[in-house]
């Protein structure tokens, strides 16, 4: 009998209590690991390249409850053994198959770790929009005290995150670049200000060079 049908007949104590039962040695190891993917992991610093987003914790989270399951089948003491040669090889196939493919497929999805540039132009370009990110979290530039970007910052004026989507629509005839590069500049005076805020950007275009607002555009622009 498979365990699977021995699972949905329910000849056997209800399968969930006995896993529950049989992680109990575990659990202290799973809550560290769970605090590790939830609480430290976060923490990884942007420089670092590293991205843990919610899907990969998500992951983590998944992977560690399918160790506390494979824990669990280790200790069943019938597991159906395939018989033949054959069955063997198809076994080890379907779970190398599942195993690796999983985790490729996921890898592939949702990269973990930023790309290497693939040109000097787009290190380049890279470069140029890092230092656009350093300027608009500058204390003394303080973009972030009113703008949000991927999450952080102040909410006195409109999330950063997605402009570069809208920034050509704002004015007719500008392209997304040339409204952001005047924006920044004229700030609050600008022909165009965001309806539903309080025009209160200021000028930047005194304080900042005209390279530094180059870079602040191109980090809008990037892709995040
Ligand atoms: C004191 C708060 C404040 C600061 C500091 C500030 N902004 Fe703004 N910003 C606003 C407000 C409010 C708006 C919306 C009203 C408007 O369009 O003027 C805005 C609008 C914008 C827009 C237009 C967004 C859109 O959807 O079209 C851009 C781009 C922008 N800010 C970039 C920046 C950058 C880059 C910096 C730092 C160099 C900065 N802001 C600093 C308050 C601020």
């Amino acid at each position: 009998m498979t365990l699977l049908q021995r699972m949905i007949d329910g000849r056997q104590a209800a399968p969930l209590t006995r896993l529950a039962q049989s992680l109990r040695g575990y659990r202290g190891t799973a809550l560290a690991i769970l605090l590790v993917i939830w609480l430290v992991l976060p923490l990884a610093p942007d420089e670092s390249g590293l991205q843990f987003g919610f899907v990969y914790r998500f992951f983590f989270t998944a992977f560690l409850l399918a160790s506390g399951a494979f824990f669990w089948l280790l200790r069943q003491d019938r597991i159906a053994q395939p018989r033949s040669v054959g069955g063997v090889l198809r076994s080890i196939v379907a779970v190398y198959l599942v195993t690796v493919g999983a985790l490729v497929a996921f890898g592939v999805s949702y990269p973990q770790f930023a790309l290497p540039p693939a040109s000097p132009e787009e290190a380049a370009a890279r470069e140029t929009s890092d230092r656009g990110r350093t300027l608009f979290q500058r204390d003394d530039v303080g973009c972030f005290r009113c703008h949000v970007i991927a999450g952080r910052g102040g909410t006195r004026g409109p999330d950063l995150t997605r402009v570069a989507q809208r920034a050509g629509d704002r004015v007719p005839g500008l392209s997304a670049e040339h409204y952001l590069r005047q924006k920044i500049a004229e700030g609050a005076n600008h022909q165009f200000t965001v309806p539903e805020y309080v025009p209160m950007m200021p000028a930047f275009g005194q304080s900042l060079s005209g390279e530094q607002i180059e870079d602040l555009v191109a980090f809008l622009l990037s892709p995040r």
